[in-house]
């Protein structure tokens, strides 16, 4: 495992499922302190309680898309821990339709554009927002955003909105490294190609064989990707030899898509 020094605290957004779930699985056995959140605040306690550290990691019930939620929710993990030392942003999505469902821009319900900006680009505002001054006040810390393919090249499932949005986080994630590397906190993202969360799993499972071999065709490691190789990048950035690295978004994706 990567060095890590025990007892960070991490927040971790969407924690009930999928990557923000994997993520607090690598970090529990290396001693970090977790805040879970989610807008699930059943599945993101059974989170919390199934990672089996005790009263390291808590579960809060919080909608990231609510100001107010967002500001008690920092105040509730700088109460229990005393401190926060990294924020990883794994709220977001498209709009559900699925893999053959990319609109077109003139399909494209105008109420979606603004769902999608809100839950992939104003949920990473408003946390890093909310997470900066007490990341300060730790003397510095590390913030790890959720781009996706689509915001780096093209989206086959998205949208234009989520192409657009996705990429708003990259920009975003570059603005915030260059303003917060005087007060030592790194800012970085990673791109996900196609991964097996269980949101993923369940769309993919229904797709008839030969729209799987379809895509599959186009990822030159010929498999979507597991939750936990994507957690791994995220770990990589919280870790104690990422220090130096800020402003990077890093592609997990099976080659789909080469900077
Ligand atoms: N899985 C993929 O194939 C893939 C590909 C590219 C990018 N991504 C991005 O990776 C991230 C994680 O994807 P995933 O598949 O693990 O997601 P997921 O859908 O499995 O998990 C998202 C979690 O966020 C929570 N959530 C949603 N809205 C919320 C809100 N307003 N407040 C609090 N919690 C909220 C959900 O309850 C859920 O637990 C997303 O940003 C997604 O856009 C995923």
């Amino acid at each position: 495992m990567l060095p890590f020094t025990p007892g960070k605290v991490i927040l971790i957004t969407g924690a009930a499922l999928g990557l923000g779930r994997a993520t607090a699985k690598l970090l529990a056995p290396v001693g970090a302190r977790l805040v879970l959140v989610d807008r699930d605040g059943e599945g993101v306690r059974r989170t919390a309680a199934e990672l089996g550290i005790g009263d390291r990691a808590i579960g809060l019930e919080v909608n990231v898309l609510d100001w107010e939620q967002v500001q008690a929710m920092v105040t509730t993990a700088v109460h229990r821990f005393d401190r926060l030392d990294g924020l990883v942003n794994t709220v977001g999505g498209s709009s559900g339709h699925g893999v053959r469902g990319a609109r077109s821009i003139e399909e494209l319900d105008l109420a979606d554009w603004d769902r999608t900006f809100d839950l992939n680009v104003k949920s990473v505002f408003y946390c890093c927002r909310a997470a900066i001054p007490a990341l300060r006040a730790a003397g510095g810390g590390r913030i790890v955003n959720t781009s996706s393919v689509a915001g780096r090249s093209q989206s086959q499932l998205g949208g234009p909105q989520y192409a657009a949005a996705k990429a708003a986080v990259v920009g975003f994630t570059r603005q915030l490294a260059f303003q917060l590397a005087k007060d030592n906190i790194t800012v970085n993202a990673v791109a996900p190609g196609p991964t097996l969360s269980e949101r993923v799993s369940a769309i993919w499972d229904k797709r008839p064989d030969e729209e799987r071999q379809e895509i599959l065709s186009r990822i030159p490691a010929g498999r979507l990707g597991e939750v936990d190789e994507l957690a791994g990048a995220v770990v990589y950035f919280l870790s104690d030899l990422a220090g130096y690295v800020t402003g990077h978004t890093l592609d997990v994706n099976g080659g789909l898509y080469m900077d």
